[in-house]
């Protein structure tokens, strides 16, 4: 038994370098890239998709040279069901101690109309194509592209012919970001109970997040019995994005009550490739994104911040320095009451009296009134002003 395979171990499979980057205007150079996988490499991704080879020389580097580097990680590449493109696909992540080819076919209707297969053509190409890849990598895995729209006895049956063919991991796309979650966890059930052969490999999660449902229907397909979640940092992706890592891990971190399951992932290095993710690709990241958002760990209110001042349990969740920030930021502003004033001002090395709080309290009301956001240098003007009138 893998590890993977352990009850309540869920493989994370990043594929921020594969999927991520192919949302339009994400390209990354190779330097970046070698940047991103060091990082997830350290903070104990278990798989990395580096890119699909045969998609371009820079891709087939990019893939190459991080092979070479990964110290724990496995290196996956991408390749379509094509001899060629699986060959390619080996060329590159060969040299990684660890790799893995991933080759996929789209299966639904709409998919199999484009490389114009009937059923049975579909049939044979994959099982044709999944067994070269395993005759060059005993690490094979394989996604029906579309699974979610697929008939699912079509599924079944070209499920059953990748793991006869040699697949390790079988990965059931919601490519369209179509699913909900009580229909990927059916879908990953039906898949478990009726394929020959299913409990010999690990089933994988690739949700998009057309529909906002991506984080839910990862957790749901873990719940039916998958036990791989591909995501990428920050959930980049095409249209609306992947799975965010960041909210699967800290999901089965925060509610481990509930969804008992751990990954190895080093949940305090997520902020730090949060923002190198960020900046590499130039896709900021939404101010009030879950776990990774400038405001996820932020307070304004009077009563959140008073709260927080006397227990950070009374409105957070989770600890900052478990994503890997230093401190919650109480952010002045029109909602602040006094006793957050008193706690910024004391941070400033201003220890101030009732009376002075009282006087400084509403100059800081108007200020804020004005001011979207007060800054410590406008608190430091405005005491620096108290001062000289005092
Ligand atoms: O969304 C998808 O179907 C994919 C496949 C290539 C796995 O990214
Ligand atoms: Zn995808």
């Amino acid at each position: 038994m893998t590890d993977a395979k352990a009850q309540d171990r869920v493989v994370i499979f990043d594929t921020t370098l594969r999927d991520g980057e192919q949302s339009p205007g994400a390209t990354m150079s190779l330097e970046e890239k070698l940047q991103i996988a060091g990082l997830l490499d350290e903070m104990g991704v278990d798989i990395i998709e580096a890119g699909f080879p045969i998609a371009s020389e820079g891709d087939f580097e990019a893939v190459s040279r991080i092979a070479q580097m990964a110290q724990s990680a496995v290196i996956c590449g991408l390749a379509r069901a094509d001899f060629r493109d699986i060959d390619r696909c080996w060329e590159a992540v060969k040299h990684a101690k660890r790799p893995r080819i991933h080759t996929f076919i789209g299966t639904s209707p709409l998919h199999r109309a484009i490389p114009n297969l009937d059923m049975d053509q579909m049939a044979e190409r994959i099982h044709a194509t999944v067994s070269h890849a395993r005759n060059l990598c005993d690490n094979v895995q394989w996604s029906p592209m579309d699974a979610t729209r697929t008939e699912h006895d079509y599924l079944c049956r070209v499920v059953e012919i990748a793991i006869k063919a040699g697949a390790t991991t079988i990965n059931i796309p919601d490519t369209v970001g179509y699913t909900a979650p009580r229909e990927s966890a059916d879908l990953i059930r039906m898949l478990i109970e009726k394929v020959p052969g299913a409990d010999e490999v690990v089933f994988a999660t690739h949700c998009h997040n057309d529909l906002g449902m991506a984080t839910a229907n990862a957790l749901a397909a873990v719940e039916a019995g998958a036990r791989q979640i591909e995501c990428t940092i920050n959930g980049l992706g095409e249209r609306a994005g992947n799975t965010a890592l960041e909210e699967v891990v800290m999901a089965m971190k925060v509610r481990n009550d509930i969804m008992p399951y751990r990954t190895g992932i080093d949940t305090s290095k997520i902020m730090q490739a949060s923002r190198l993710v960020a900046t590499v690709s130039g896709f900021p990241v939404q101010f009030n994104k879950a776990i990774v958002g400038k405001n996820a760990f932020a307070h304004e209110s009077g009563i959140h911040q008073d709260g927080m001042l006397k227990n950070a349990e009374t409105f957070e969740i989770m600890r900052p320095e478990d994503v890997g920030l230093n401190a919650t930021s109480l952010v002045m502003g029109k909602h602040s009451g006094r006793a957050a004033l008193r706690s910024k001002l004391a941070e400033l090395g201003y220890a101030v009296g009732d009376n002075q709080l009282r006087d400084v309290f509403v100059r800081f009301k108007e200020l804020a009134d004005r001011k979207k956001e007060v800054y410590d240098d406008d608190l430091i003007a405005l005491m620096q002003d108290t001062d000289t009138h005092a």
